[in-house]
């Protein structure tokens, strides 16, 4: 019989496209530790992301593959990640920290720092190291969404980031104190982010989350101008006025020349518990519509949930107080999405890194 080996198995496999990335599996080195015996195959698909949205088909192609392989009679498919970091950060900032993503929003309270919360859980939840930066400098409430009062005390000259829920998180708020209002000057405000990254003592961190205050423009020139960003999401709510709103904050981004990650309508029905009817209070679609016309991806909605509210107020996010609410779920599926777009920009060239 046949003894199938490790040519002609990555041969069947560099016919396996990743679907994302549309290059396939051994082009883009995601096969490791291919051991053949008797017929029998194993491997590791080394993904891009712990948050994988295609996980299972990518499964399935690798197996039907190798399964037609002469002579195979077994595959044990074995799955890690490793994601990449963005050459835009690692090019310029010594800090262990490979993807910055900035949450934004066209306008103030659609709900920017629940999203980026629940979001930077529900990516930990997969296995990513995620980091949760408050750069809500004016009004920051990620402590209080979080739970957390204070951070530890800083060593080594270093601010040391305050552990919840499986995230390092940083905020202006742990320097203020409570009810102090802040007025900054631009240059100011310029070095107080940038030190919210360069002066704490990160660990290895796949994906910073950072929540941006209200205002479209500033505050995204700001982050923008203090470091590199591999994307940018919108959140928005529906109404029409969304659409011009989202518009604001995505132009922003463009002329930062920050990549658009894509737009996730909040608040975007509200299903009634007792009777389960689902009502859409602010109409239907306006930021999904938003997203066709700007060509942008649409990463998904949220429901409106009082859980939501309470969950933030009280300091545990709704992904962890109710994880099997609709609205949680959504929360996961968005992890996905918005990972799997982080994976497809890192393949993306960078115009200015020359590669010598
Ligand atoms: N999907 C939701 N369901 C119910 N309540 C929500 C939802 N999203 C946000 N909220 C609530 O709406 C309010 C505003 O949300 P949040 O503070 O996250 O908005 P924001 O955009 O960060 O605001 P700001 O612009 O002031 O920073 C909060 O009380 C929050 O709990
Ligand atoms: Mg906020």
């Amino acid at each position: 019989m046949t003894q199938p080996n490790e040519q002609a198995v990555m041969t069947a496999l560099s016919k396996v496209q990743e679907p994302e990335l549309h290059q396939d599996l051994v082009t883009l080195n995601m096969i490791h530790d291919l051991q053949i015996s008797n017929g029998n195959v194993g491997l590791t698909v080394m993904l891009t992301t712990p948050a994988c949205p295609l996980k299972g088909q990518i499964e399935n192609d690798v197996r039907t593959a190798v399964m037609a392989v002469p002579g195979v009679q077994n595959v044990n498919v074995r799955f890690d990640a490793n994601v990449r970091a963005d050459n835009r950060i690692s090019g310029r900032l010594n800090l262990p920290i490979k993807n910055i993503v900035a949450i934004a929003s066209g306008k103030g309270g659609v709900g920017k720092s629940t999203v980026a919360a629940n979001l930077a859980v529900a990516l930990a939840q997969t296995g990513a190291s995620v980091g949760l930066l408050d750069a809500d400098i004016y009004g920051p409430n990620i402590p209080q969404m979080l739970g957390v009062a204070e951070m530890p005390p800083p060593q080594d000259q270093k601010l040391v980031p305050a552990r919840a829920y499986g995230l390092q998180l940083m905020s202006m708020g742990f320097m203020l104190k409570p009810d102090q209002a802040v007025i900054w000057r631009g240059p100011m405000l310029h070095s107080a982010i940038r030190q919210l990254f360069t002066d704490v003592a990160w660990q290895e961190v796949d994906y910073m989350i950072v929540d941006l205050p209200p205002g479209t423009g500033d505050a995204q020139l700001t982050l923008a101008q203090s470091v590199p960003l591999t994307g940018g999401v919108i959140v928005s709510t529906p109404q029409d006025v969304a659409l011009s709103d989202a518009r604001r904050g995505l132009s922003a981004f463009r002329q930062l020349q920050v990549p658009v990650i894509g737009i996730i309508e909040n608040m975007s029905y509200f299903v009634a518990p007792d009777t389960g009817h689902r009502y859409e209070i602010f109409g239907h679609g306006g930021a999904e519509r938003a997203a066709q016309e700007l060509r942008v991806p649409f990463l998904g909605r949220l429901p409106l949930d009082p859980r939501a509210r309470e969950g933030g107020d009280e300091g545990t996010p709704v992904v962890i107080s109710a994880p099997d609410s609709e609205i949680a779920q959504a929360f996961h599926e968005l992890a996905k999405q918005l990972a799997a777009q982080v994976s497809i920009l890192s393949f993306r060239p960078d115009p200015e890194l020359k590669i010598i």
